[in-house]
């Protein structure tokens, strides 16, 4: 019996501790896992490990500067063009993006804690906003669409986050939900206020 019950308090350590690498030490069990294991959210196609380690390794291109977005609020769109100092770090950033992108329009959550992401999720699985990526060679071209001003104030908010502190720093250890909190208080978001905050009750963890 004192066996059994240790062997499983063995195995939830080593599941917890397992889960707790790759994204800040957070209890998110969707961001980079030792394992690449986590839930259906982590696979291995997320690469986060991989581009916190590397993040210096990226540039806006044709210069040397941390790789940010042109915005176009009146297009509600978002447009990166990053250059990576390898092919490998161009795939590996292209393949991030798509895994997450698909991720979303199966209707996980990657980083459930975080409000941000959440509704980053919902705009993506309704189709307030669709993505798409190119690489080639060493580049990476990334256009982010919205369709409403909720989903591109979404959109924005995530951009700046990856530019500033996952490019920037490396550093995916903050919670941007107070940021999504404005967000979702905003005019913009009235439409959806109410089936947004319903989707975060349920989602978050
Ligand atoms: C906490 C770890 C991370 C999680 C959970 C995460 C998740 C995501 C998600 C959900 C998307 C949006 C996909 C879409 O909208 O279709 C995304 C996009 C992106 N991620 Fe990550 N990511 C993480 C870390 C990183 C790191 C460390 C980097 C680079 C150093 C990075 C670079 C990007 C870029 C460039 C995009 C596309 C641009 C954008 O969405 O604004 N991510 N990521």
């Amino acid at each position: 019996m004192r066996q059994t019950t240790f062997i499983k308090t063995l195995g939830f350590s080593l599941l917890t501790a397992t889960l707790l690498v790759g994204c800040g030490g957070s209890s998110d069990s969707t961001t980079g896992t030792g394992t690449e294991g986590g839930d259906n959210t982590e696979g291995s196609g997320s690469n986060i490990p991989y581009l916190r380690d590397n993040h210096a390794n990226y540039s806006e291109h044709g210069s040397a500067q941390i790789p940010a977005p042109t915005k176009d609020a009146n297009a509600k769109s978002i447009n990166w063009t990053i250059a990576a100092t390898t092919e490998e770090g161009a795939f590996k950033l292209a393949e991030h993006i798509n895994y997450m992108d698909a991720k979303l329009q199966e209707d996980e959550n990657p980083r459930a804690f975080d409000k941000l992401f959440l509704m980053e999720a919902y705009m993506k699985f309704n189709r307030y906003y669709t993505t798409s990526v190119e690489q080639s060679s060493t580049n990476v071209v990334v256009s982010k669409n919205a369709n409403t001003a909720c989903a591109y104030e979404v959109i924005s908010a995530h951009s700046d986050a990856v530019s500033g502190d996952f490019f920037g720093r490396g550093d995916i250890t903050q919670n941007y939900s107070v940021i999504a909190e404005g967000i979702l208080a905003s005019s913009a978001c009235n439409d959806v206020r109410t089936s947004v905050e319903t989707y975060i009750l349920e989602r978050q963890k």
